[in-house]
């Protein structure tokens, strides 16, 4: 809201008056929808009192990544479902060194259902051989499981997810970083350590050091691929070995 209108004139909205009650019901609401889709009834925060951080103590019928997967393509928590092909869940083996996270599928994720197979996961993919990681080893997702975008054309053009969507899908996160039991993650740009580490949360201030993370797992903070593409030429040739350096760091303190 802050971006289309100062806050000064809110008071003016008629539909501003119900904005309090709307946020404080959001949790039951958000957790009634998931509860009436098949399958991914019980992943969701079920109330304002529950600790976001443990879902443990919640009732899980999810016990692999594949019931999750299967789940998340019932997701009613957020409206980013009705326009996307599919969730896209990640990928990886079990238990891995590192899980990296991403912001959300892109395009390309999101018509095969896998993370960071487009323009950035290929920026990635450079990025890990020189940094000396082996894709295969880690375990790769997104904190938001469905494609958001607005048509251009018939182009698909990459909308940044608003915090509602990313503490919507932050459950199906949390619940596979349970399953997958990584020794450590890597959020790649601020729409990852947001969901990791808590909104508000600023890249430039958390790079350099571990963080602790859901279940105390150390998170690395480092820049998301699609940002490296995005930068001009002399700005990304700066950012290039930095970028690199944390990704070996993180690999490195992770490594047995
Ligand atoms: N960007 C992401 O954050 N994740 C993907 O899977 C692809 C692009």
């Amino acid at each position: 809201m802050r971006q289309h209108m100062p806050a000064k004139y809110w008071r003016n909205l008629p539909e501003a008056a119900e904005i309090a009650a709307l946020v404080a019901a959001a949790p039951t609401r958000t957790a009634r929808m998931i509860e009436q889709a098949p399958g991914a009834r019980v992943v969701a925060p079920r109330g304002p009192r529950r600790n976001p951080d443990h879902v443990d103590d919640v009732d899980q019928p999810l016990r692999t990544l594949a019931e999750l997967s299967a789940a998340v393509q019932h997701c009613t928590a957020c409206p980013l479902a009705q326009h996307a092909t599919q969730g896209v869940s990640g990928s990886g083996p079990l238990r891995p060194p590192l899980m990296l996270v991403g912001e959300q599928p892109g395009d390309r994720e999101d018509l095969a259902g896998l993370p960071f197979v487009g323009p950035a996961g290929q920026l990635l993919d450079q990025a890990l051989a020189l940094a000396g990681i082996d894709r295969a080893q880690l375990y790769l997702t997104n904190a938001v499981r469905h494609f958001k975008h607005e048509l251009r054309g018939k182009r698909r053009l990459h909308k940044t997810p608003a915090q509602r969507e990313v503490m919507a899908c932050r459950p199906w996160l949390l619940r596979e970083i349970e399953l997958v039991q990584p020794q450590a993650i890597v959020a790649l740009g601020a729409t990852a350590a947001r969901a990791l580490l808590g909104p508000g949360v600023k890249l430039a201030a958390l790079r350099g050091q571990p963080w602790p993370g859901p279940g105390g797992r150390p998170v690395w903070v480092t820049w998301h691929p699609a940002a490296l593409l995005r930068l001009p030429a002399d700005e990304r040739q700066r950012t290039w070995p930095m970028w690199i350096a944390d990704l070996a760091h993180a690999s490195n303190a992770a490594a047995p």
